[in-house]
């Protein structure tokens, strides 16, 4: 059977988690999709960085746009990340060329999904982003396959890291927010830009492609109502362990007789919940359908790892085969999300 042949632009944290799994599970991944997964080329800023893996086998291109549109790519696997710039525009001219596409990039997702998802299923092509949301908590896969037979009836979830770290280290140290946020920053939890992480957007990001995908709507970003963690207190924190709360960055997503409420902010959970006992950077998804009831997804929401356990996900679907959609549903038949915010006086 012919390799299934990939074009990864991006050997960072997940592009490398990526390139290593491809070397060690080369017999594994045949097994699994019945035929060879290969790359065939890759792409990052700088040729003669030591990324701590072999990487003479593969052709090298400086120019992303260049990777994904070469005859010897079938997947363009995006992992460079930022919502417009290379990304987009690899993204862009990977579908143009007749190929389908794997990324982790929640930012240009929330902002260009929908647009890209339409032009992907013109093309006959996919668009898979298992590890955008959550990172190696089969979320995306959950909701489009496990649960297809429901109709959704909310999804929660703490799904930055990065704050939940901030919170519970503020709680359990009795630490202030600033000197936890230094901490995080000198461990290198943080985006490039903080306020991804600490102002809610990251989260929100991921809210908006995980509503699109439980209510069959167009990703509606600029609708997520946001508020960050930057102004939480340790006064806060304690008077809510008082009272038998924790305070999460909790997203939450429902259909109510209103529109698409979507709201990523600050909420108090009652600690003994699952999701008040989340600890650390660790993420949890809470998913409930009409038929199935709840379900509670736990797991490393980033890192090397996780992450590029999701994206190999999407590579050894599209490699079996499976032509699903981005969304669960073609995205040309989503509806406008009606925000509930908008519709209140
Ligand atoms: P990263 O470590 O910063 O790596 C980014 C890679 O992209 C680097 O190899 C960089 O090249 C390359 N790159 C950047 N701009 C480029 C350009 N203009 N042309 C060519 N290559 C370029 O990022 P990451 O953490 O791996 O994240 C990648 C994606 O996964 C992002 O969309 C991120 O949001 C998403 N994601 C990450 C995690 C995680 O845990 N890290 C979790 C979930 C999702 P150089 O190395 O040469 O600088
Ligand atoms: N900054 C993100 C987090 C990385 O802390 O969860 C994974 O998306």
């Amino acid at each position: 059977t012919a390799p299934l042949r990939l074009g990864i632009a991006g050997l960072g944290t997940v592009g490398v988690g990526v390139v290593k799994i491809i070397r060690q599970k080369a017999n594994l991944l045949s097994l699994r999709t019945g035929r060879p997964v290969v790359i065939t080329a890759v792409s990052a800023r700088s040729k003669d960085k030591d990324r701590g893996v072999n990487l003479s086998d593969y052709a090298w291109e400086d120019d992303p746009v260049a990777l994904a549109t070469r005859d010897d790519v079938d997947v363009f696997v995006e992992l460079m990340g930022g919502s417009d710039g290379p990304a987009k525009a690899a993204t862009e001219a990977a579908i143009a060329a007749g190929k389908d596409v794997v990324t982790a990039n929640k930012a240009m997702l929330a902002i260009h999904g929908q647009a890209l998802a339409e032009s992907a299923e013109t093309a006959g092509k996919v668009i898979r982003f298992e590890a955008a949301v959550a990172g190696g908590i089969p979320v995306v896969k959950s909701l489009t396959e496990g649960l297809a037979g429901n109709d959704i009836t909310r999804v929660m979830g703490v799904m930055n890291g990065t704050c939940n770290y901030i919170l519970t280290r503020m709680e359990n140290a009795g630490l202030p927010y600033d000197e936890v946020f230094a901490e995080a920053d000198a461990l290198g939890y943080l985006e490039a830009d903080p306020n991804l992480d600490v102002g809610g957007i990251d989260a929100g990001h991921k809210l908006s492609l995980l509503a699109s995908i439980a209510y069959g709507t167009k990703v509606a970003f600029d609708a997520v109502e946001l508020e960050g963690i930057g102004r939480i207190t340790i006064e806060d924190i304690h008077q809510a362990a008082d009272m038998g709360y924790r305070i999460k960055l909790l997203g939450v997503a429902q259909m109510t007789g209103r529109g698409l409420e979507q709201r990523m902010t600050p909420c108090l959970v009652p600690a003994d919940s699952p999701l008040g006992q989340l600890e650390g950077g660790t993420n949890m998804v809470v998913l409930e359908g009409d038929n199935v009831g709840q379900i509670v997804l736990r797991g490393a929401g980033a890192g090397e790892g996780p992450t590029a356990s999701a994206v190999m996900s999407d590579v050894i679907e599209i490699a079996r085969g499976t032509r699903l959609t981005t969304f669960g549903q073609p995205a040309a038949t989503l509806e406008e999300a009606r925000p509930a915010q908008s519709a209140t006086p």
